[in-house]
């Protein structure tokens, strides 16, 4: 069976990436080395910059993830920056800044980096489209997961079993699994 390495400290992302993969034929290995994460405007470019400096780091290929929430009535906000605006603002004050306003459309992205050593990486991207709810819900997943419903349940409703059968997560692996 293929292995691949899986650069991240986000042991949420290892296990959802290692039950969507291992469906795939892939076994999944958590490296938590670290690799420097670029303050820019999209996660492409975030994820193909991780996953070089982390591939010839480790020497080996190697996998990453950047993801991003892009809520339509902030302007796409928090999007690249949303693990940042998740440590300062947290879910409950995101809500109150969409308080009073109707459109709640969102999409949540996934970037999927792979290199190998001194390649360039190649790049898989998965979205889903979905909303912000109104309160908090589900006591399931990490980050965002009790904000963002598709069909009217969250992914914090839904647990990894449901989340992981149409994430922006399991959309991209598939791309990747499918090279
Ligand atoms: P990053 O990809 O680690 O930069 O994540 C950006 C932010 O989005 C972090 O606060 C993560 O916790 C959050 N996040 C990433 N993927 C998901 C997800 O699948 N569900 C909910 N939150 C997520």
């Amino acid at each position: 069976m293929r292995k691949i390495i899986f650069v991240t400290g986000n042991a949420h992302k290892v296990k959802e990436a290692s039950n969507i993969l291992l469906k795939l034929g892939i076994t999944v290995e958590q490296n938590n080395c670290g690799y420097p994460e670029l303050q820019e405007d999209e996660l492409e470019k975030i994820a193909a910059y991780g996953a070089e400096c982390a591939a010839d780091h480790l020497g080996g290929e190697v996998m990453v993830d950047d993801s991003g929430l892009f809520i339509r009535a902030l302007g796409g906000f928090p999007g690249p920056y949303s693990a940042y605006v998740f440590d300062t603002l947290g879910n409950e004050r995101i809500l109150k800044m969409m308080e009073g306003g109707t459109d709640r459309a969102a999409v949540f992205r996934c970037v999927i980096g792979y290199c190998r050593p001194g390649e360039k990486a190649l790049l898989f991207s998965g979205e889903v489209e979905g909303e912000i709810s109104l309160v908090g819900r589900g006591d399931a997943g990490f980050g965002y997961d009790p904000i963002f419903e598709v069909g009217g349940r969250t992914f914090g409703d839904m647990g990894d079993y449901e989340k992981n059968l149409l994430s922006h997560r399991y959309r991209a692996l598939l791309k990747f699994a499918r090279g």
